[in-house]
Order: structure tokens, then sequence, then C-alpha cells
């Protein structure tokens, strides 16, 4: 029997999302590699939706090139499911996200939702979050000394660069990587960091927990139910 790749086990997960996904509705977007096999099965679905919320200009273009229309997140109201991937998923569906620098705007789109459906292959299960380095947006005068607020939690705060300059997100701002965390409690670090001046957003979700993972595996999707 040939090994099933990470890729195909993405594809999977993306098609089996489509179980959360009713024809005629307005369905949140999340970003990365696994939600593009996502918008790849919404695209092919025989009744579509009627739009998305997207999380980022990336899966906007995706979503419009498949010719889904992508909806104002102020004017969509209220939304049945938000999908997206994960960095690491934890036992209660808490999760790091924020390895494709949309975290702010995938936070925004999952606090607008009922539900929210995680798909990720099993190498973004954790016990224990924190072996990712930890994705946190911030404004670009302040980066300094919230690597000095990590440092003192002993985390190593990086700015991340692309193209030899720090990385612009959606939002105009910079993301830091930190390294050397262990999160013990997600929900409490969450709360503690967003506070701190200069944070747009930490990439911690246990506010925004999953309810439900797909988790694509060698035997299969495995459905992992946190609500
Ligand atoms: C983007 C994210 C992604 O959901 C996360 O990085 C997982 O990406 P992928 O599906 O490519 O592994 O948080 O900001």
């Amino acid at each position: 029997m040939t090994q099933m790749t990470q890729d195909q086990m993405k594809t999977q997960v993306g098609q089996a999302a489509l179980r959360y996904v009713q024809p005629g509705q307005i369905v949140g977007v999340g970003t990365g590699s696994t939600v593009n096999k996502f918008i790849a099965a919404l695209a092919g679905m025989p009744e579509p939706v009627a739009g998305a919320v997207s999380s980022s200009d990336a899966s906007s273009q995706l979503l419009r090139a498949a010719g889904i229309p992508v909806l104002d997140c102020n004017r969509a109201g209220e939304l049945a499911v938000y999908i997206d991937g994960a960095d690491e998923i934890d036992g209660r569906g808490c999760m790091i996200k924020g390895g494709g620098a949309a975290l702010t705007r995938e936070k925004i789109v999952a606090a607008q939702a009922r539900r929210f459906i995680c798909i990720a292959d099993q190498s973004k299960r954790v016990q224990v979050l924190g072996a990712f380095a930890l994705p946190v947006e911030v404004i670009p005068m302040a980066f300094e000394r919230i690597r000095r607020q990590f440092a003192a939690m002993n985390g190593q705060a990086a700015l991340r660069m692309k193209e030899g300059r720090p990385l612009v997100t959606d939002n105009g701002q910079h993301i830091l990587d930190v390294r050397g965390l262990r999160i013990d409690d997600p929900l409490a670090f969450e709360t503690e960091v967003n506070q701190w001046p200069g944070v747009v957003t930490v990439g911690v979700f246990a506010r925004q927990r999953a309810h439900v993972c797909l988790l694509g595996t060698p035997a299969g999707v495995e459905t992992l139910r946190f609500d």
C-alpha cells in the first residue's frame, strides 16, 4: 500500500469539510494550504454556497477565481460555520494559528461564526501548544518592547521577514514569531498577551477554539469533537 502524503490528507479534510456546508449559505473561510483544498471542494459543489466571508486577501483571490462571491464581513451577519486550518491543535480544540500571517482576520471571522470547524492533517495534533513558533501580529512601533516582554517569559521572539524586510500583513502590521513557549493554559495566556499595548492579535485561539476538528490520517478522516 502506498503511503498517503500530507498533501493528500489535506485534500481529504478539505473535501470532508463540505459536510458542514449547506447550499445557499454564507460560509466563513480561513487561510492556508489546507483551506485552499477546501476552496477547491467548495467550487465543485453542485449547488453552490451564496458566498464567503474571507480571512485574507489570498483566500479572497482564490474564492473569486472559483466564482464564489466574497462578502463584506460587516454585512454578512452571523455565520453558521467558519472553516480553517491550524498550526497546532490540542485536546480541547485550542489552537495556534497564524503561520500564514492571517491570524487577526481569522479570529475576526471565527468570532462571527457559531461553529469553528478545524481542518488539519495529523501532524498538527499536539498535547500542549507551543512547539510551533507562536505568531503574534503587532503594531510596528511596539515590537521591540513586546519582544522583551516575551523574553521575560523565556520566549524568543523574532520579526517575521519576507524578501529581506519585515513582513507586512493584510492589515499593514508586522508578525513576531515566538519560540520556546509552553502554553499550558491557552485561555489565560491569550487573555494576558492580548492586553499588552501594541499587540493586535495573539495566535492562540482559545476563546475562538474549534468545536470540531477533521483530522487527516493515513487511515482516513478522524472527527474530533470538542463541544
Ligand atoms: C494562516 C493559518 C493557517 O490556518 C495555518 O498556518 C495552517 O496552514 P496550513 O493549512 O497551510 O498548514 O493560521 O494564518
